[in-house]
């Protein structure tokens, strides 16, 4: 699966000619200012929760692309409120087979309202199946024994794990959360777009190698086959 890094939480990953964008925070994003937000394709936008640092770029992305728009009941309701066309609701527990492949809502432990207050439902987290992999997005969440779960349930081939601390996991528990979903391949995000979050990466890549585990913290911009 290629996936390409657009700073924050935002990654988009090709499954079977698909593109699924995560949380699209762009404009907004100093880091990302390179990236042009209006040549960003996307066929599926999965959005964890209702924050502007995850919904940002969402409601012009889906206009312009025409892509269907997954997150919860009360994200999606809002979305659509604001133009959106195409929503998918779910929430905790729920699974749905798209065309790219099987989308579960899982557990995240973090809050979640709209940019304008509004109230954004509970955030989410999403496994991925698919006939060329599996993989796990976490969002904004703190460490949780839920998290086993995912790992008891399915094989999965990477993860996205905040690492930036503050609002989500640190490092240190994001190691701890690779152990109970079972994989050694983690991709960092929610780190150095802010003053809260700035990490030593270096000592971040440091720790996940002695845990026996890969960091990696992909360029804004890159793209990279998983
Ligand atoms: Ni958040
Ligand atoms: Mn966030």
């Amino acid at each position: 699966m290629k996936v390409t890094y657009y700073g924050h939480s935002c990654f988009a990953v090709e499954i079977n000619g698909k593109k699924i964008l995560f949380d699209p925070f762009i404009t907004g994003n100093e880091l990302a200012a390179h990236v042009d937000v209006n040549t960003i394709e996307a066929d599926y936008i999965l959005v964890s929760h209702g924050h502007g640092d995850h919904v940002g770029d969402t409601v012009a992305i889906a206009k312009r692309t025409g892509a269907t728009v997954v997150s919860n009941y009360e994200v999606v309701n809002w979305l659509m409120k604001q133009g959106v066309e195409k929503g998918h609701p779910m929430n905790y527990g729920g699974s749905w087979v798209f065309d790219f492949g099987k989308v579960k809502c899982v557990v995240a432990i973090h809050s979640s309202s709209m940019p304008d207050g509004s109230d954004g439902g509970n955030p989410v987290g999403f496994l991925i199946e698919s006939n060329v992999g599996n993989f796990y997005y976490a969002g904004d969440t703190a460490l949780t024994y839920d998290m086993k779960l995912i790992g008891d349930y399915k094989r999965i081939d990477f993860a996205f794990l905040p690492i930036g601390n503050n609002f989500t996991m640190s490092v240190d528990n994001a190691i701890i959360a690779s152990e109970f979903v079972k994989c050694d391949k983690i991709i960092g995000m929610h780190y150095d777009t802010f003053g809260y979050i700035k990490i030593d990466k270096k000592e971040a890549m440091e720790k996940f190698n002695l845990a026996g585990k890969e960091l990696f913290l992909m360029k804004i911009g890159e793209s990279k086959d998983f």
